[in-house]
């Protein structure tokens, strides 16, 4: 009996089924209720006592090989790493896993978004489909304002008879929101989509991409929005480079500013990218008009605060030198693959 089970052991360790019938086949030979193993623990029973001690061991370890070998080419095949099949050649390279890569306009978000969350700034979102309080009135627009002109917003007409809904022109309408549904201090940006009824063409869109910010507490000055933006600008385009604020108009701020960085292109020797000037503009910002934090709900005697916006596209065209908008939203994978993507 030894004998014999010396030879289905070198069976059984040399089995190399191709496939889930001839596995079977093995099966059923070894371990089937009529099967090799069974016919051997019935022979089992007629040995000697002397004999049983030393068999009882051989076939119990017979036993347990036949089993393993059995779970073990059932596993091979089933994970397909059969390598009986002579379709299939291991050692070969995979076929490769094709990664996208993120958007250029996501890759500035996040970049700009972190700068900000660093120094305590949340996250804010709203809805791009706004009436006209949160996109205009809030904002101190007066009723007579030309941003308020079709040719800028683009105005939804509703059968109810409302015809103040508008596709937002800017995120500012998520700091009114802000500001209507809480008290200071707030500190949070606003990134989104905003929409202005332009042609289109390599330097306007119809569509665009913003991140605002809004700070509001007491005893917020002047010095605190440049201290923040100027900081902003060297995290984003390297220490040294410069800022320059400029007086400018928003009705929901006073006074005022435009920020010009040096440009980013030629460091300030001039291109055509700054038109060679020197500079380029990348924000509006300014301190809150005190209307607007009282149309909010605000106590304008208590608090101050300063706001600022950004197109994120321009800060993109200015960091990859990219002169046409509609690059953004053509979907060209040979554009966007491109921009390298971190797996974040
Ligand atoms: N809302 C302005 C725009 O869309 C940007 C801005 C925000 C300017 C906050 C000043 C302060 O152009």
């Amino acid at each position: 009996m030894q004998d014999i089970i010396n030879q289905y052991t070198a069976e059984i360790n040399a089995a190399n089924p191709a496939n889930a019938d001839e596995l079977e086949v093995f099966r059923i030979k070894y371990l089937g209720t009529k099967g090799i193993l069974k016919d051997l623990f019935e022979q089992f029973k007629s040995v000697g006592s002397e004999e049983k001690r030393v068999l009882g061991k051989v076939l119990n370890e017979f036993k347990q090989n036949a089993e393993a070998k059995f779970n073990h080419l059932k596993e091979t095949l089933d994970s397909g790493l059969n390598t009986q099949d002579s379709d299939t050649d291991l050692t070969l390279p995979g076929d490769g896993f094709a990664l996208g890569s993120r958007h250029p306009l996501s890759l500035t978000r996040i970049e700009i978004v972190d700068i900000f969350k660093r120094l305590g700034f949340v996250v804010a979102e709203g809805p791009e489909i706004e009436d006209d309080w949160h996109n205009f009135s809030a904002l101190n627009f007066p009723e007579e304002h030309p941003a308020r002109d079709m040719q800028d917003t683009f105005f939804i007409k509703k059968n109810s008879g409302q015809d103040d809904i508008a596709l937002r022109t800017h995120t500012s309408s998520v700091q009114v929101r802000m500001m209507e549904n809480g008290q200071p201090p707030f500190r949070a940006i606003m990134p989104g989509r905003v929409y202005r009824n332009e042609a289109i063409s390599a330097r306007a869109h119809c569509f665009f991409h913003q991140v605002e910010g809004l700070y509001v507490d007491e005893n917020v000055s002047f010095a605190d929005l440049k201290q923040t933006l100027y900081h902003f600008v060297q995290e984003l385009y390297g220490e040294g480079t410069k800022v320059r604020f400029r007086p400018s108009y928003f009705p929901f701020t006073e006074p005022s500013a435009e920020m010009d960085v040096s440009c980013t292109i030629c460091g300030g020797s001039g291109c055509n990218m700054c038109k060679y000037s020197g500079w380029v503009e990348i924000l509006g910002c300014g301190m809150v008009d005190p209307n607007v934090l009282e149309n909010c709900g605000i106590d304008s005697k208590k608090y101050t605060g300063f706001a600022f916006g950004m197109g994120i596209e321009r800060i993109t065209n200015l960091k990859y030198v990219i002169r046409d908008l509609r690059l953004f939203s053509e979907n060209d994978v040979r554009f966007l693959k491109q921009f390298k993507t971190e797996i974040i």
